[in-house]
């Protein structure tokens, strides 16, 4: 319809000077009108200019006094010609708001006597306000003056309107040309595909948006680190155990059973299962020891280790209880060949009963690697954590030292955050200590240099979060896991 009318009227007029004078006077509604006009303009069928035209508008309150008169006039109006009106009467007559905004216009335009008793001081009033606001819901001109009071007051507001003028275009025809889209069976079959137009390709059209899966940004920054420590040449460890014993989660890591951490409240104790059914026994016994009166040179914690509370089974609060796994089975295997030096890494997820808050969840993932050789040193744990590190973009590191019930020395990890201006803290780390690593039966020239770190922290400052809870958990909107970037490049 509208395209008709517009392609017609080209036929015979040299332009159409107003798109919406043009749909008004052909009964067409003006965005059709102005959909068929871009379409046509990209085909080159018209040329088109731009029309933008200021207008105002009645807001609602404006509407209503077009309605019903401004508040002053109503506030005039409701005071009695003689003798006037208390103020309270006046009030409860008209309500608080108009009361408020008729006292204040009306004492402006001395219209009224404001006191203990609203009396008039003119017979007659003309409502400006309602003639004003009649008179641009019409669409008439007014006085900019006018304009700007009526601003001031909320009672209108601008509004663009935008439209075309309208002239033939290089490519025009009184009728749109029709092009095929598809090479059909039957133009083959016919012949007729030798005389047929076909539609040009729109290589600047945007595609469907694709419904697939999307990778959720700790997947992809997990995908990235499984990437570096493949890279360096370390093996993934098996962490599909969130349950895990007291026993393999502190006690092998030489953390007294009085340890804070081991309360309830930091960590989440199974109802059932509540108790592991399987430890090494031999094992455990050299780990209660260590704890009760040290060995290896050390004198121990000396207290009485309890096996109840060994035996007690949890939600992993980290996985270093993986590690310590892994380091066992490494030890039980030099029983029967010689000691070969091990990387080991996981990320996986681990749990702590602490409150939610915008950077703490329940449950989060840690990144750990460790590696496992005779003679290490802290220089050796220095070096790794820098090669580690600059692979994800963090070159400048400062070390803190720190403690760690199985470490020792421990070092807190902090990296230059250019984008911050500021150190951050990007991890913790260790040499784990003889009394975990000798129990377990490793050489004793067999050295283990460890750090970990949570997935969270880098994926936020990566992806931009500041919300863990928007990162990770039940409050994640789907949304912004289908539009997050593809990569990041550095951090
Ligand atoms: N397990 C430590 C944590 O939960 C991380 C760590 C791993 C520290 C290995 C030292 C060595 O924070």
């Amino acid at each position: 319809m509208a395209e008709e009318a517009i392609l017609g009227y080209l036929a015979k007029n040299e332009e159409i000077g107003d798109s919406g004078e043009f749909a008004s006077k052909h009964g067409l509604n003006h965005d059709e009108v102005v959909n068929v006009i871009k379409s046509l303009h990209g085909f080159r069928y018209v040329e088109a200019q731009d029309i933008k035209r200021e207008s105002w508008v009645l807001t609602n309150e404006g509407k209503l006094y077009a309605d019903t008169g401004s508040p002053e006039a109503q506030l005039f109006l409701a005071i009695p010609p003689e003798g006037g009106i208390p103020r309270e009467e006046l009030q409860i007559k008209l309500g608080p708001l108009l009361f408020k905004i008729g006292c204040a216009q009306a004492a402006k335009n001395r219209w009224v006597d404001m006191g203990g008793q609203v009396t008039r001081r003119v017979q007659h009033v003309d409502d400006r306000v309602k003639d004003l606001l009649l008179k641009i819901k019409e669409g008439q001109v007014v006085d900019q003056d006018d304009i700007k009071a009526l601003k001031a007051r909320k009672l209108i507001v601008p509004q663009t309107w935008n439209g075309y003028s309208l002239k033939k275009g290089p490519d025009y025809a009184p009728q749109r040309k029709k092009f095929a889209a598809d090479l059909t069976r039957e133009m083959l079959q016919s012949g007729d595909w030798k005389n047929v137009e076909f539609k040009e390709y729109n290589f600047n059209a945007k595609g469907q948006p694709i419904e697939a899966g999307h990778l959720h940004p700790l997947n992809k920054v997990r995908h990235q680190l499984r990437m570096i420590f493949l890279q360096m040449g370390f093996e993934e460890m098996p962490t599909d155990r969130y349950v895990e014993s007291s026993f393999w989660n502190f006690d092998a890591l030489f953390q007294p059973q009085q340890h804070p951490a081991r309360d309830s409240h930091d960590t989440f104790y199974l109802k059932v299962p509540s108790t592991t059914k399987e430890l090494p026994e031999d094992y455990v016994e050299r780990v209660k020891c260590v704890h009760e009166s040290g060995g290896y040179g050390s004198r121990g914690y000396e207290y009485d280790w309890s096996r109840e509370e060994a035996n007690k089974n949890l939600l992993r609060t980290h996985t270093t209880a993986v590690s310590a796994r892994m380091l066992y089975n490494l030890a039980q295997d030099t029983l029967k060949k010689p000691f070969t030096p091990k990387r080991y890494f996981s990320i996986d997820r681990v749990f702590r009963n602490e409150a939610v808050d915008r950077t703490h969840l329940a449950e989060f993932h840690q990144i750990e690697g460790l590696i496992c050789d005779r003679g290490l040193t802290l220089g050796d744990l220095i070096g790794v954590l820098h090669d580690f590190f600059s692979r994800l973009g963090m070159s400048k590191l400062r070390f803190k030292p720190a403690y760690n019930p199985y470490t020792e020395p421990s070092m807190e990890i902090f990296s230059y955050h250019e984008g911050f201006g500021k150190w951050v803290e990007v991890g913790n780390s260790g040499m784990f200590r003889p009394e975990m690593l000798l129990p377990m039966g490793l050489p004793e020239d067999v050295r283990v240099i460890a750090w970990g770190l949570s997935l969270e922290r880098p994926t936020m400052i990566m992806y931009g979060y500041n919300n863990i809870r928007d990162l990770f958990g039940h409050k994640v909107d789907l949304g912004l896991i289908k539009t997050n970037p593809i990569c990041r490049l550095g951090l």
